[in-house]
């Protein structure tokens, strides 16, 4: 049986485009809510000693290890930017995502779009200081893998203002999120962590050192892996693409979207909720 045939007597019942949407719809949900959760742990965890005590706030906080240093002000103030402006870039990033938002709010969707790319340029770069002048966890392999990231975040953050300002479109879309899901990169790694960490009992985790085979891939699929499956997306949103891609997306993204649900569950009650 040629393509063809098969796609018109199997496939044809099974609308594959809306299954890609389908399930790209839920995928973000899912996501979206994740993403809440990490914004309530970040404003009720981080703002309120920030709040009384100022570049001091982060000093003593145990899973903060690289958030302060005596004598340190530039670094202190980095890490101080970093926290604070985590909330824009977890909060935001979804919120610039939900079509109705951009439709009947269209200045709301600007103002936060300036804001967005702001904070997510600003933190990394205070990440990007943090990580290369303070001992945090993690090794060598750790911190080139998030570099990247924070490079990725600066050059997608470019290429999106550079598409909207020249009115290019669709190409601003494409790339603002890429920029999301780079941004979104270290959410992904404490969801995807906590998930194979409740699957596996933590295969290939060191969790005194943070290293360990799981932890190196994590290192770059982290953002690899969102991105490709994004690009993904974009293959199978094109006119003439086939029903098979369509539905080896669909059969892709599916079991991804449990594991991240897990990994959100395994989050918020590990490691968020605890510390709140
Ligand atoms: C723009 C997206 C990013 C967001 C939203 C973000 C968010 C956060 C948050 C919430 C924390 C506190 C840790 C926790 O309690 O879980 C943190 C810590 C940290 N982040 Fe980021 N981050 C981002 C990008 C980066 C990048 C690109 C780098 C490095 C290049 C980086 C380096 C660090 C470092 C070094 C710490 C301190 C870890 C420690 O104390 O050991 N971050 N980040």
């Amino acid at each position: 049986m040629n393509d063809a045939v098969l796609s018109t007597t199997v496939l044809r019942p099974f609308d594959t485009r809306r299954a890609v949407n389908l399930a790209v719809t839920t995928w973000f949900s899912i996501a979206a809510i994740g993403h809440g959760i990490f914004l309530a742990y970040i404003l009720a965890v981080f703002y309120p000693p920030i709040a009384q005590s100022g570049l001091h706030g982060l000093q003593g906080l145990d899973h903060l290890p690289a958030g302060f240093r005596e004598g340190d002000t530039l670094g202190n103030l980095a890490a101080v930017a970093h926290v604070l402006l985590a909330a824009i870039v977890i909060g935001g990033g979804p919120l610039q995502l939900v079509p109705a938002v951009r439709r009947h709010a269209p200045t709301f969707h600007r103002w936060l779009g300036r804001s967005y790319l702001l904070a997510a340029v600003i933190s990394s770069v205070g990440g990007l200081y943090m990580i290369w002048t303070r001992h945090s966890i993690g090794n060598l392999w750790s911190q080139i893998t998030i570099s990247v990231d924070g490079v990725l975040i600066l050059v997608f953050a470019f290429l999106a203002l550079r598409n909207v300002m020249a009115g290019r479109i669709a190409e601003h879309r494409r790339w603002a999120l890429r920029l999301f899901m780079a941004a979104s990169a270290v959410w992904f790694l404490r969801v995807a962590l906590m998930g194979w960490a409740t699957l596996t009992g933590g295969w290939g985790i060191d969790w005194e050192s943070f290293t360990g085979p799981f932890v190196y891939a994590l290192g770059v699929g982290q953002y690899l892996v969102p991105l490709a499956m994004l690009q993904w997306y974009f293959h199978c949103q094109k006119r003439d693409a086939g029903h098979r891609a369509q539905l080896a997306f669909v059969s892709t993204l599916v079991p991804l979207t449990v594991f991240m649900a897990i990994g959100i569950f395994a989050a918020t009650m590990g490691m968020w909720l605890p510390r709140i």
